[in-house]
């Protein structure tokens, strides 16, 4: 596949994956992108998965069409993209590979000690010219290991962008990118905010025409939006206004609590209100949704003294993706001993810039009609304050 005159994709679909990455749940499946520019010399980027190299060999000799690589461009070392480089290596022996001097450490560890390539280790700001095409590096540490870097190739304006602007899904479904680009960047790269706010503040000294991921689509239009994305997930800011409700239920009374206080936010107008079943859902999709909304309600019950476990763990996702910026407020529940809003809370401790709603929901059991008044004021105050 043409990208321009001088850039092919080579890359796969993988619709076998059955947990991306060894957690992710992925329906639509994944791409390993990968590509190559032809010119006086020929630089490939990135290899793709291990269980795709044949494939991935034979895309590469297409689009060589009997040339021989001159330089493979190593922009992560993650196995998703770099499981194929001995093989590359041993196919074209007089190749070089260029990388930060990070990934040039990680090769023997992957590949073992008895391999060693012809490396070029380059750092930040440094170009290689291929003939028209000179391609200039930026490093992009812990987006999403420390030995990433992009390539920004002057001719064409593109910004080759390793693992940012990726998302779940293969090339051939048709899904929309917002939606599985956020579960992605939450899920797989939002701990790492502010290593994706410097790199964006480098990106915006480049003129891109293109940027071509190592996952998801080519993005050739319309790029401040995604850029626009990109600088509002890393900043931790909401993107849009809504209610977003998780919680768990283990005989169904938190879960009606939980639908009442639904309907209330609904019937005073709140047009987005989401509820995520934690022992349920795709604990990904809840995180997406909560870093995607302004407020966040908690709901859960006493458990071992503490929390029951799914929000245990999902509480402990937030906020080790510096869950921040928002408004939030709590449900419990406990027979003999409610105490699990104070145990959420104190999670959320060393979380910066969160407001809590003064009314918390204290259920005993079942709800009871002091209760349904509880959780009127819990929907005025989370939605109209
Ligand atoms: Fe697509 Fe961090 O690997």
């Amino acid at each position: 596949m043409m990208i321009t005159n001088d850039i092919k994709y080579i890359g796969v679909n993988d619709h076998k994956v059955d947990l991306f990455e060894g957690q992710f749940v992925v329906p639509d499946g994944m791409a390993y992108n990968s590509y190559v520019i032809m010119d006086q010399k020929i630089a490939v980027f990135d290899t793709v998965d291990r269980d795709f190299g044949d494939t991935w060999m034979r895309n590469l000799k297409i689009a060589l069409d009997g040339k021989k690589p001159d330089y493979l461009i190593v922009q992560h070392m993650e196995p998703d993209h770099s499981a194929n480089i001995a093989r590359f290596v041993t196919e074209y022996p007089d190749a070089e590979v260029v990388a930060t001097a990070k990934a040039i450490s990680m090769l023997p560890q992957f590949f073992g000690e008895g391999f060693a390539p012809r490396t070029i280790a380059v750092k930040e700001g440094e170009s290689l010219g291929l003939g028209k095409h000179n391609l200039r590096f930026v490093t992009a540490p812990m987006v999403h290991w420390p030995e990433v870097m992009l390539t920004y190739d002057e001719e064409s304006k593109t910004l080759f962008s390793a693992d940012a602007f990726g998302k779940f899904g293969a090339l051939d479904k048709d899904d929309d990118w917002a939606c599985e680009a956020r579960r992605y960047y939450f899920g797989i790269v939002g701990k790492f905010g502010p290593q994706v706010q410097e790199t964006l503040k480098k990106a915006a000294a480049l003129d891109i025409a293109r940027i071509c991921p190592l996952h998801g689509p080519v993005l050739d239009s319309n790029l401040g939006y995604y850029i626009g994305l990109y600088d509002t997930w890393s900043a931790y800011r909401p993107e849009e206004k809504g209610v977003v409700i998780n919680y768990t239920s283990v005989y169904g009374n938190t879960k009606k609590a939980v639908m009442l206080l639904a309907d209330k936010l609904r019937a005073l107008g709140c047009e987005k209100v989401v509820t995520n079943d934690l022992a349920r859902c795709d604990i990904h999709e809840a995180i997406e949704d909560t870093f995607r909304y302004d407020k966040a309600i908690f709901a859960t019950t006493t458990y071992n003294g503490k929390i029951f476990p799914q929000m245990h763990a999902f509480i402990h996702h937030l906020t080790e993706r510096n869950f921040q910026n928002r408004k939030i407020g709590f449900v419990e529940n406990g027979t003999w001993a409610a105490t699990a809003a104070k145990n959420m809370k104190a999670m959320f401790e060393n979380s910066k810039n969160l407001e809590f709603c003064e009314t918390t929901v204290t259920i005993k059991s079942a709800m009871n009609s002091a209760n349904e008044k509880e959780i009127e004021a819990l929907a005025k105050e989370i939605f109209e304050r």
